[in-house]
């Protein structure tokens, strides 16, 4: 058996211990539920895992991930974590979180065909095309690949504006925040890229709902 397999149970006793060490009812307590005031939505890459980067506990960030950090409003998994979040959890912030060197943008950044996945890479692919002017005018091809990395943290928040389950929150003067991270690998940090989201009115008309109407 890899030895990295069986290295994870023994870290997992060692950390539990760690925990009742510090307080013998740390299990108890989260065991009654979760009402985490954050939901995560990251990129899948095993360098930036969200609790730790963030120094935040089990029970204060509700997560899901998936290659480039991608808010795809077909999504049934993205969907039912956003639905679960804003509606049950009443989250307040949202953070999309990407980071630079990001392997699914460098691989919708080129034409090679890569298989099954370049038909999730389309949707990033769809972001170069709205921002194409700028991204082909940048020479320098890392400076390149970051900024595709922040324009497409930038639409993913707008795509979360975009959703029904947002939209309707806000309506009900729910307060949440979008917001727009990105987490350089190469030195730690997470940056907020200051594309907050809080309410509708900067939301291309196109995509408002306004309440239900009878065709
Ligand atoms: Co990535």
């Amino acid at each position: 058996m890899p030895e990295i397999y069986e290295k994870i149970f023994v870290n997992n006793k060692n950390w539990v211990q760690e925990k009742l060490d510090k307080d013998p009812e740390y299990f108890k307590k989260l065991s009654l539920g979760q009402k985490p005031p954050i939901l995560w939505i990251g990129c899948s890459d095993s360098r930036v895992p969200a609790n730790e980067i963030t120094g935040t506990q089990p029970g204060e960030i509700f997560v899901h991930r998936n290659i480039a950090n991608m808010v795809i409003h077909t999504d049934m998994s993205m969907l039912s974590v956003l639905d679960y979040a804003v509606n049950v959890l009443k989250v307040r912030h949202i953070i999309v979180c990407g980071h630079y060197g990001c392997g699914g943008v460098l691989a919708a950044m080129t034409n090679k065909e890569v298989g099954l996945i370049d038909n999730w890479l389309r949707h990033i692919k769809d972001v170069y095309r709205i921002h194409k002017d700028e991204i082909d005018s940048i020479k320098d091809e890392e400076e390149k690949a970051n900024r595709m990395v922040e324009l497409n943290i930038q639409e993913q928040v707008l795509d979360l504006a975009k959703t029904s389950i947002v939209q309707n929150a806000w309506k009900s003067k729910q307060k949440i925040y979008l917001h727009g991270l990105v987490y350089d690998v190469g030195n730690g940090y997470l940056k907020d890229l200051n594309v907050t989201v809080e309410d509708e009115h900067n939301l291309d008309y196109v995509y408002k709902l306004s309440s239900k109407t009878i065709f």
